[in-house]
């Protein structure tokens, strides 16, 4: 038979390296009340080609509830409906970019990313960072210089805000350095982990502190659920016509009408704020779990404590071989190296602590703990 979904896990394996949802977590009996609702209520309105930037009960309450989670609400004419970040990102390095342009990318960033601007035959080059994440002023001069030589520079791609997979936030007075340094490079600012915060407030996004060139990519994917292909970018209004315009939108309007207008009724019935709260909660847990349960086990080991997010970015020598060792005690981490283009991160691991419960995520730390050398363990 031919799997039904991306991820099968090995027996007996408590598989950190996947980003993927606790499968407990996902709202199976709401969202299946919530879409037979508004089918219903929205008739053959919700089966048939939808309106090109997405459907306007999806951008309305977008635009309201935008403006309550991150630093301004964008009108209207500033938003368009993607089939989730992943798409978001190809269709919008498809508009700015052509092949053998240079994108320069945050760094450490999303794996992913990296195979989907590649796939557009540009070269990756890491953007100059230090311990509050992108240098704006180096990054600038590096544009500068590229374009001297006479490269074009389109696109910055960053995950600012609880990066994957470092967790790290860039601080609020380096947001504001880095939207003013660019000149004439679009930032793709990554913002899927913005409504997965545990500790207070959530800095605004690149978007919200620019009036231009910043283009913000949203998921439901973290927040509903990633089956869904669904997410959301805020833009300004022009870029956001050059999307709705585009031949493949004009055939086959929104890219994912059905499961936008059950999204609006899913958010305007109050479910997804509850649905979000709860998923705060049980990740908080979650998070804290495994950090406890790494710093019993493994006293020495380096980490910061992400504040929102999915992922733990460990300081581990010899990370390869660690995870390697790590996988036959049964548990899987990421290597730090797929997150770089510029050959670093041979000393970090990805721990997800998003898939399994807070009993599961403490086994896994024991497990971890008994695969490194001892000496690097508690006791
Ligand atoms: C930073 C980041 N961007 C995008 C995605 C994928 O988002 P979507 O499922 O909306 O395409 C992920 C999922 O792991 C992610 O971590």
């Amino acid at each position: 038979m031919l799997p039904v979904i991306q991820y099968t896990g090995a027996e007996g394996v408590l598989d950190l390296g996947w980003g993927h949802p606790d499968p407990s977590l996902l709202p199976v009996e709401a969202w299946a009340e919530s879409t037979s609702e508004a089918i219903r209520a929205g008739g053959w309105k919700a089966l048939t080609y939808g309106y090109a930037p997405g459907p306007g009960p999806l951008l309305e309450w977008l635009a309201v509830h935008i403006g309550a989670i991150d630093g301004r609400a964008p009108s209207p004419d500033e938003l368009f409906v993607t089939a989730g970040a992943s798409q978001g990102l190809e269709l919008v390095s498809t508009v700015l970019t052509r092949p053998g342009d240079v994108v320069l990318v945050d760094s450490p960033t999303y794996h992913l990313a990296l195979r989907i601007l590649a796939d557009r035959g540009v070269e990756l080059r890491a953007a100059p960072t230090d311990a509050q994440g992108i240098d704006a002023a180096a990054t600038a001069r590096l544009a500068d210089d590229l374009r001297a030589a006479g490269r074009r520079v389109p696109m910055l791609y960053t995950v600012a805000t609880f990066n994957n997979p470092s967790g790290a936030s860039m601080p609020v007075p380096r947001r504001r350095e880095l939207v003013s340094a660019l000149d004439g490079v679009t930032i793709v600012e990554d913002d899927t982990y913005r409504e997965l915060g545990y500790d207070g407030p959530v800095p605004p996004s690149l978007w919200s502190l620019a009036s231009a060139d910043v283009v913000r990519l949203g998921s439901f994917a973290k927040t509903v659920a990633p089956g869904l292909r669904l997410g959301y970018l805020t833009a300004d209004a022009g870029f956001v016509r050059r999307l709705a315009n585009r031949g493949y939108i004009d055939s086959g309007g929104c890219v994912n009408h059905t499961s936008a207008m059950a999204l609006a009724h899913f958010a305007t019935t109050g479910r997804y704020e509850a649905h979000v709260s709860e998923l705060r909660e049980a990740y908080r847990l979650r998070r804290d779990a495994l950090v406890a349960a790494l710093r019993a086990t493994v006293p020495t080991i380096e980490f910061a404590v992400p504040a929102g997010g999915w992922f733990l970015w460990l300081r581990v020598p010899d990370a390869a071989a660690v995870a390697r060792r790590a996988l036959e005690r049964g548990v899987g981490m990421s290597t730090g190296e797929r997150f770089h283009v510029d050959g670093g991160g041979g000393d970090r691991l990805r721990a997800s602590f998003s898939m399994y419960s807070p009993t599961a995520l403490e086994q896994a730390a024991t497990r971890f703990a008994q695969s490194l050398p001892t000496g690097r363990r508690s006791g």
